[in-house]
């Protein structure tokens, strides 16, 4: 499982109102399409679709578009979302048992009947469907739940040289004491062409060996 984040250099990935499009540039905009092409399915939580309304499908680059995820335990998904367009490829939600989904598309109804869906649950849920590759591309709920649970083998970190100030933070993983408990992927960074920064964090590999002064 990949995990893609675009963020401001003060690490956030939206405005205090929600406001994300765009933070990237021309080339990291085609990386993430670029991504989508690579994996059987992308997913997102349903506060990226109420608050973006995104396409997920690959338009930047060439490429086939991904079946398009979404993780909605209530049963929010607006039935126009676009991410649910009948272009021929998958679409699915996921929800809670009792919950609806708007009718066309594929409904899995996963978990207890409230709190959080176990993310290997989703996981497990997204093989089941024949989906192995998966980018799980927002937001910030969605992608930490994945990240505290271990799932995530590769991050993409996309940083623009902007700075928000306020807004939402990219992740919010369980808190941690000193220091030394920290994440330390071992990471490639490459500076694209029109100025943003990607961080290419390999979560499965142990930690950068890092001299000690
Ligand atoms: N810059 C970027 O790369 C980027 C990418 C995507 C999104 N965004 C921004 O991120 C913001 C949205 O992020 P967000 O964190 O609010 O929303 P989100 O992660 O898209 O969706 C969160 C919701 O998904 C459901 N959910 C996620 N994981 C779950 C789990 N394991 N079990 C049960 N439910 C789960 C919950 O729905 P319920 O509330 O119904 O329980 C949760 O409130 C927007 O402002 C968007 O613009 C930025």
């Amino acid at each position: 499982m990949i995990a893609q984040l675009g963020q401001s250099l003060d690490g956030r990935i939206a405005t205090p109102t929600g406001d994300s499009k765009y933070i990237n540039r021309d080339a990291a905009l085609d990386h993430l399409h670029a991504i989508r092409a690579h994996v059987d399915a992308v997913l997102v939580g349903i506060g990226t679709v109420l608050a973006d309304d995104p396409l997920l499908t690959v338009r930047r680059v060439p490429g086939r578009s991904p079946a398009r995820v979404i993780l909605d335990p209530s049963g929010r998904t607006p039935r126009d979302a676009r991410a649910l367009a009948d272009d021929g490829a998958r679409r699915v939600v996921i929800t809670r048992p009792g919950a609806r989904a708007p009718e066309g598309v594929e409904h899995v109804a996963l978990g207890p009947e409230d709190g959080t869906i176990p993310p290997a649950a989703i996981l497990g849920a997204l093989g089941a469907l024949g989906f192995t590759r998966i980018l799980v591309e927002g937001g910030a709920r969605t992608i930490s739940a994945f990240m505290d649970a271990g799932l995530v083998d590769r991050l993409h970190v996309l940083v623009a040289p902007l700075i928000l100030g306020s807004g939402r933070a990219g992740l919010d993983l369980k808190p941690i004491g000193p220091l030394s408990q920290a994440l330390r992927p071992r990471s490639r960074a490459y500076l694209l062409p029109d100025g943003d920064v990607l961080f290419d964090c390999d979560l499965t590999a142990g930690p950068e060996v890092v001299a000690a002064e």
